[in-house]
């Protein structure tokens, strides 16, 4: 798997981070709760040094909730403040401004000690791209501010948005890339929607999901697609959906293609209910 704009683009992305971190109290990293690891930049704590961070796991209600709270448990036990939410329903989101409040005590304390007004704690939203920053900002917003699937590269003015009265946020997002090296980390990624069909194959990232759902989820893909049993044999299972959807050529060969495609629309929209990829 490569992608051209790799190296250029991640060090341009990794300057303008550390550019805006030079104004901020607290970082707001946001991670998709499917895939609350491989939704991380890899470099992220080498790049956000002595700034309290707050996570996110977003797109809760895609995710499945059981392993949420064990992700949940997972950050806590890495010391960090963490929070599920939803951005597009707003489940959560009136969290955010107490726990960033919470998180720069120690800097308000010296505030004032130094006899200086309290003032908003300044915030910056952090994330891979497509995890759902632009709907987070403008629901905290409670307006559309942030243009959804806003690419970096594109500079504006940047400007506070006040949210409540304890925080302010800065209205453009900052962005950095997860690690797409890894083959494992690329299929999460791919399967969850996070990064286009057209950078894996469509096929491999089904066959990637069957995987994962005949080990995690068997009851899911026997009450979705009607079956008696599970077949070992993954490819089997493929062709064994294929012909339950007509997804067929003609001679009653199966159409992969668009047997990949309908298992990753319905696993994307939430037909076989809400899945997580990855445990921790
Ligand atoms: P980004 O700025 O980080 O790149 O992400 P953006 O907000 O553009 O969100 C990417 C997609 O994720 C959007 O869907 C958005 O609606 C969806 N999304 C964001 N937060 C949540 C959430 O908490 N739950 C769910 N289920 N979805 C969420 P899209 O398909 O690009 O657009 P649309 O379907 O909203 O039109």
């Amino acid at each position: 798997m490569t992608i051209q704009w790799f190296p250029g683009h991640m060090a341009k992305a990794r300057r303008e981070v550390t550019e805006k971190l030079k104004l901020i109290d607290v970082v707001i990293e946001l991670v998709d709760a499917r895939v609350p690891l491989s939704s991380r930049n890899p470099m992220i704590d080498e790049i956000v040094t002595n700034k309290p961070r707050l996570i996110l796991l977003n797109k809760a209600d895609m995710a499945d909730p059981a392993l949420t709270e064990k992700w949940v448990s997972y950050f806590e036990g890495k010391q960090f403040k963490v929070l599920s939410i939803d951005s597009q329903s707003g489940r959560g989101v009136e969290k955010i401004s107490a726990a960033s409040k919470e998180l720069a005590s120690a800097l308000l304390d010296k505030l004032k000690a130094k006899g200086m007004k309290p003032r908003a704690i300044r915030c910056l939203i952090l994330g891979i791209p497509n995890v759902g920053k632009s709907t987070l900002i403008n629901r905290l917003a409670k307006k559309k501010i942030a243009q959804t699937g806003d690419r970096p590269g594109i500079t504006k003015k940047q400007q506070w948005i006040k949210v409540g009265k304890d925080m302010e946020l800065l209205d453009t997002p900052g962005i950095l890339w997860p690690k797409f090296e890894d083959q494992t980390i690329g299929f999460r990624l791919a399967v969850t929607g996070a990064i286009k069909d057209e950078i894996l194959d469509f096929q491999d990232v089904a066959v990637f999901a069957l995987r994962y759902l005949k080990d995690v989820y068997p009851e899911r893909l026997k009450e979705r697609y009607k079956l008696t049993d599970i077949p070992d044999d993954v490819i089997e299972l493929f062709d064994e959906i294929g012909r339950k959807r007509g997804c067929l050529l003609s001679g009653g060969y199966i159409d992969y293609d668009k047997a990949a495609e309908l298992i990753l629309r319905e696993l994307r929209s939430g037909k076989l209910g809400r899945l997580t990829f990855e445990q921790p």
